[in-house]
Parts: structure tokens; sequence; C-alpha cells
């Protein structure tokens, strides 16, 4: 029988979902296993949750590097050498080049603040009061080379309340964000998924719940 899966975050600052991927995967039975944190940023408060909680960590400043290439490389080196199985991108401010991406195809994923295909980059939130939508919400999806682009996992999503501004918004959804990793990293790593084109589908391979399929139906909020 297999272990837990290898897993790696890569954070460029505070590393609260990496925190949340630490805690829940500790767990006895869970099945993957967060054993390497890696930052481009030396000074990302993540490594300190990281290091008190007996994680190994990792800094590959990509300023170290003349081309981006060359500290993506840099990073697989790392990540290949560690026994790597899966990559979780938690707040992780470089884009990825093709490359890597490629290397990494469907063993990278990525948690993005809006409910993808909206919203894609940055200022979710504000942006999405602007446009007056009553729902916001978190994705996690397969990384592809373009940004937030790629086969959805999981999503999760909260009510916009009229006395919300930015700051309220994204402080809740944050909570959101943690427990819905903690869940997309199990169903992949449970490894009972499938992607068809930009769809990941878990029917018919037993995650068939009372006729609903658990990854649809989030307990929440
Ligand atoms: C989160 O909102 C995540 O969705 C986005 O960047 C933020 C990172 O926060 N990609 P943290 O570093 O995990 O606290």
């Amino acid at each position: 029988m297999s272990g837990p899966l290898k897993t790696a975050v890569l954070i460029s600052g505070r590393g609260s979902n990496m925190a949340s991927l630490v805690k829940a995967s500790s767990a006895s039975g869970f099945p993957a296993r967060i054993s390497l944190v890696l930052a481009n940023n030396p000074n990302a408060g993540g490594l300190v949750f990281a290091k008190d909680n007996n994680i190994e960590t990792c800094v590959i400043n990509h300023r170290d590097f003349e081309e981006r290439e060359l500290f993506d490389r840099a990073m697989h080196t790392k990540l290949e050498n560690h026994g790597i199985e899966l990559i979780c991108l938690a707040g992780f401010m470089r884009l990825l080049t093709p490359w890597f991406v490629d290397t990494w195809k469907n063993r990278l994923i990525n948690i993005h603040p809006s409910l993808l295909p909206a919203f894609k980059g940055l200022h979710t939130q504000k942006r999405a009061l602007d446009a007056g939508c009553r729902f916001v919400g978190c994705t996690v999806h397969f990384v592809r080379p373009e940004m937030d682009e790629g086969p959805i996992i999981a999503q999760a999503t909260i009510p916009v309340l009229d006395l919300d501004d930015e700051d309220s918004l994204t402080a809740r959804l944050l909570g959101v964000e943690h427990k819905l990793y903690v869940h997309a990293l199990q169903l992949v790593a449970e490894k009972k998924w499938k992607i068809e084109g930009n769809r990941v589908l878990y029917s018919n391979i037993g995650l068939e719940v009372d006729g609903a399929q658990k990854p649809v139906i989030l307990p929440l909020i």
C-alpha cells in the first residue's frame, strides 16, 4: 500500500492556506502529507509556521535568476529531489513557465479567491463588489499555462451582504478557502477523479453520495 501523497506547498507570503493544509494533513488517515514548503520570498511569513511545525522549508529566491525558466528549473530540481508527487500553490505570486506547468501537468493545483472563470487576476473581491455580485467564492483548480485557468476541482461560495466591503469579504472568504483547499487536496489525493476537457469528473468512480456528487455540495456556509 502506498503512503500519503508527498505534497509541497509553494508560498510567497502569509501562508494561511498552507497552514490549513499542514494542520489537516497531519491527521492520521489523510491521503496527503505536506513534506515541503517552498517560498520564492525569503521573508514569507508562512516559513515560520512551517518551521515551527517541523515541515522542511526551502527558499528559492526568484531574484537570483536572470530568466524565469531557470528559476522554475531550480524549483523543479528541488521538488524532484524531495520526491514530491503533488504541488499546491497557495498565494504563490510568480507566474510559472509553460515548461514547468507542462512538466507538472495534473500534479499542480492552485487556489484562487473567485468563482472562476470570473475574476481572474488580482483584487477579485473589489471587482466582484463593483460588479454587484450577490455571491463571491473561491476555486481550487489544476494549473494550466494561462493564468487562473484549468479544470476546476472544487468551488465554494458565500453571499455578499449589504454591509460588506472588500476587506470584510476577503476575510470571510479566507476562512472558506482554508476549508475548500483541504477538501480539494483530499479529493485529488484520493485519486478518484478523471479529467475530460476542462472538467474534473468524480462520478462512476465511487464518489456518489446519496445521488449527489460529493465535490459539488460543500457544507461550508
Ligand atoms: C489567498 O486568498 C489565495 O486564494 C490567493 O492568495 C491568498 C493567499 O493567502 N491565491 P495565504 O498566503 O494563503 O494566507
